[in-house]
């Protein structure tokens, strides 16, 4: 039987091939189910126990024989293929960029901004109550300013909503912390409105808020125009006074914009001046809802459609084109 392993061996340490298939064959030979070694193996039970050791050791090394070999023809076989067909002097394949999206893009340089100012970025859920969306910001049931929002409702009694607004977010801070604060909450809001080139049901805000002791209307305006200055490069704002439930005074505010190019004069409809947010300060009875006394602190509000100014920015028509993702628009902003 020591022979018939010998035999074996010199079988293993002869065998050459460059063939996936033979070298398969050559271990199903050796080492599969019914191959010759595992036939050894097999026979080992009839061994005499003096010859036991020498036969096992023989019969190990044997195996481990058509173990390596087989080991070492499968490396030849793929070190031949990748010398074949890879030429390592040719140039690599390009790495391909994708880009960011345009409401991304903008939406980082208005927090950059404000974060320049002290500003710190604030959370909030999509899915809210009918309390941080609508009732806290002084909007209670029934009141018909609620209608300028058009909700889409998810359950009733208790009403659960997709946000209609990123305010809900001021609720939420205000709620778990202390003055003085700064936040900027940019984020996804909802509205049940008809698509169109400039309506859009899933549209994205950035609400802003600060509170603190003896914080001024002079002070909201001055922080807009660092903003617009800052995202425009132009500085000339005008408040006009409007309606907030949760803002007093309320106002919307214009940036001027210039009339020296035709799409000036398209864009501001003739008048150089361009809408761009929603302000005010922020309403007493709001700060009573979360527990800050209106007699020691004040403080301002804001809000914008960050869609809005990126159509501005990039001089886009149709507000769809920011949701279709279409390639080739996506493709023009790589590396912004
Ligand atoms: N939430 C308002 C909207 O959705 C935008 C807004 C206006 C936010 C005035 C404010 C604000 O914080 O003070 O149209």
């Amino acid at each position: 039987m020591l022979e018939k392993i010998e035999e074996l061996l010199r079988e293993v340490q002869q065998f050459q091939s460059q063939n996936k298939e033979e070298i398969e064959k050559f271990r199903i030979a050796f080492i599969g189910k019914k191959g010759s070694v595992t036939e050894l193996f097999e026979k080992f039970k009839e061994v005499p126990n003096d010859q036991k050791k020498e036969f096992g050791q023989k019969i190990n090394a044997l195996k481990q024989a058509v173990t390596h070999k087989i080991e070492e023809l499968k490396k030849e076989i793929s070190d031949e293929k990748i010398e074949k067909k890879i030429d390592l002097t040719r140039p690599g394949f390009p790495q391909e960029l994708g880009s960011r999206h345009p409401v991304n893009i903008v939406k980082n340089r208005i927090i950059e901004i404000f974060k320049s100012i002290g500003f710190v970025v604030a959370d909030g859920p999509e899915v809210e109550d009918d309390w941080h969306n609508f009732t806290a910001l002084n909007l209670p049931e029934y009141h018909p300013a609620r209608d300028m929002q058009d909700t889409f409702f998810i359950e009733k009694d208790p009403d659960v909503l997709l946000r209609t607004h990123t305010s809900s977010v001021q609720i939420r801070y205000m709620e778990n912390n202390k003055p003085p604060m700064r936040i900027l909450s940019p984020g996804r809001v909802f509205r049940n409105e008809a698509i169109s080139s400039r309506s859009h049901c899933i549209f994205h805000q950035i609400e802003g808020l600060y509170i603190d002791k003896e914080v001024s209307f002079a002070d909201l305006k001055q922080t807009i125009q660092y903003f617009t200055t800052q995202l425009f490069g132009k500085s000339q704002i005008r408040m006009r006074p409007s309606y907030f439930p949760f803002t007093e005074p309320s106002a919307e505010v214009d940036v001027y914009w210039g009339l020296n190019s035709e799409t000036d004069y398209r864009i501001t409809k003739g008048t150089g001046w361009l809408e761009i947010m929603g302000c005010g300060m922020v309403d007493p009875a709001v700060l009573k809802n979360v527990n800050i006394d209106p007699e020691e602190y004040s403080g301002f509000a804001f809000g914008m459609g960050i869609e809005r100014i990126v159509m501005l920015l990039y001089q886009m028509s149709d507000i769809r084109m920011l949701f279709e993702n279409d390639i080739r628009m996506l493709e023009q902003f790589k590396q912004l």
